[in-house]
């Protein structure tokens, strides 16, 4: 007897560019949530964030208490947590413990929501606790950060790091919604707006040539913070990322191209190697950079687009060159690491030009070396 049903599962994502989401005048966050009474609500926030708006929890319980229907069936109970924030949430299981006990101790069901207000580490240490409750309660992801806005909010997974491994424990698992509020933009340190611009260079240098321009020309703009610039980069780059894993045909990365990944192989095992000093967003910029060089150096990237893909890295800000990158031997190792993380054979992106990307099944160790050369300053 053999048996092989296949069975298909119809998924939603419901994503919300917003300012300002806790006005009472705002309509997008309730109409997110309500819908039926007596549900449930914990709200768990990166401790960055709590510094810089410690009144957050009044205006979500205001909100909710003036605009939906949740806020009468959780009077009693303490509305908001605050979680380690930065990749230290990611560095150990204790934000994951801290949700699977607070979601017990309110009573969250399988309808009812955990919200997740921060950067993209924290994002997805919540988001594995939300996951993991209850096989799965209801995740609303509200991004703190720009590359949490522009990435890591739209993505159908979550993670930890373990055995000094970037993402080595997690599951897939789509967000109820997500409700981005560009207002907490304004908080981020320079560095930290910035650095998720080179997830945006990143998907523009895949995808749309046309983003990558306008990412060139506004660069200066983008360097001075203004939001209006920003915001439609942001947004333009969030769409490509979630049409990706929408309408890609691979949401749970079954296949072997990973072509969100390009640069990330580099780029973890730097954050790694790091030890988590390196921000993501810095990594990916350097991780970028190296697989350009690779490219010229191969024959798969004319040299003209290499050198425009880091120069706009540059005019953003964003580092191309990180001294771990001299130890060659170390940071090769991350490609095999790489192949474990995707499973099967070695599958790596590379850019044919801005616009059109190509995948490698393997990669020369001496042509990296000489692109991490090429790199130095
Ligand atoms: N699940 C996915 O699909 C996916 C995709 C891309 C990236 N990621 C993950 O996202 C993480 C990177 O996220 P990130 O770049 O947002 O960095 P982050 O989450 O590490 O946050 C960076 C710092 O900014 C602080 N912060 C957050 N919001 C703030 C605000 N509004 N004002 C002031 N400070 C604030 C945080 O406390 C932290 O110290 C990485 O772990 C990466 O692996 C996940
Ligand atoms: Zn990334």
């Amino acid at each position: 007897m053999q048996l092989d049903p296949k069975f298909h599962v119809s998924l939603q994502h419901r994503v919300r560019f917003t300012r300002d989401a806790f006005h009472p005048d705002n309509s997008a966050f309730a109409a997110i949530c309500d819908g039926e009474p007596n549900r449930r609500m914990i709200a768990f926030v990166d401790s960055g964030v709590h510094a810089l708006h410690p009144d957050l929890g009044d205006q979500l319980a205001n909100y909710l208490g003036a605009r939906s229907r949740l806020g009468e069936v959780v009077p009693d109970l303490k509305l908001v947590e605050v979680v380690a924030g930065g990749e230290d949430a990611k560095n150990s299981i204790d934000v994951c413990e801290q949700v699977l006990a607070a979601t017990d101790r309110c009573g969250i069901d399988r309808k009812s929501f955990v919200l997740a207000i921060g950067g993209g580490a924290v994002l997805d240490a919540v988001g594995f606790g939300a996951a993991l409750a209850h096989r799965g309660v209801r995740l609303i992801r509200m991004p703190t950060t720009t590359l949490a806005m522009d990435d890591a909010a739209m993505g159908v997974k979550n993670g930890l790091n373990k055995f000094g491994k970037k993402n080595f424990v997690g599951t897939f698992s789509v967000p109820w919604a997500v409700v981005a509020d560009e207002r907490f933009l304004t908080t981020l340190s320079d560095g930290q707006f910035l650095c998720g611009f080179s997830e945006a260079v990143k998907i523009a240098c895949l995808k749309d040539p046309a983003l990558f321009d306008q990412i060139e020309s506004d660069s200066k703009q983008i360097v001075q913070r203004d939001l209006a610039v920003s915001m439609p980069i942001i947004i333009r780059s969030a769409r490509l990322h979630l049409d990706h894993i929408a309408t890609g045909g691979d949401p749970f990365e079954l296949q072997e191209a990973r072509p969100l990944d390009f640069g990330h192989w580099a780029a973890h095992k730097l954050e790694s190697m790091s030890g988590y000093e390196i921000s993501h967003g810095d990594a990916v910029s350097i991780g970028i950079a190296l697989d350009c060089e690779y490219a010229v150096g191969t024959k798969i990237l004319a040299r003209r687009d290499t050198d425009r893909v880091i120069a706009c890295l540059r005019a953003l800000g964003l580092p191309t060159w990180h001294p771990l990158l001299a130890q060659t031997d170390q940071l090769v190792r991350g490609l095999e690491e790489f192949r474990e993380h995707l499973g099967g054979r070695f599958n790596i992106t590379m850019l044919r030009s801005i616009g059109d990307s190509v995948e490698l099944h393997q990669m020369d160790h001496k042509i990296v070396a000489a692109s991490v050369r090429a790199l130095a300053p």
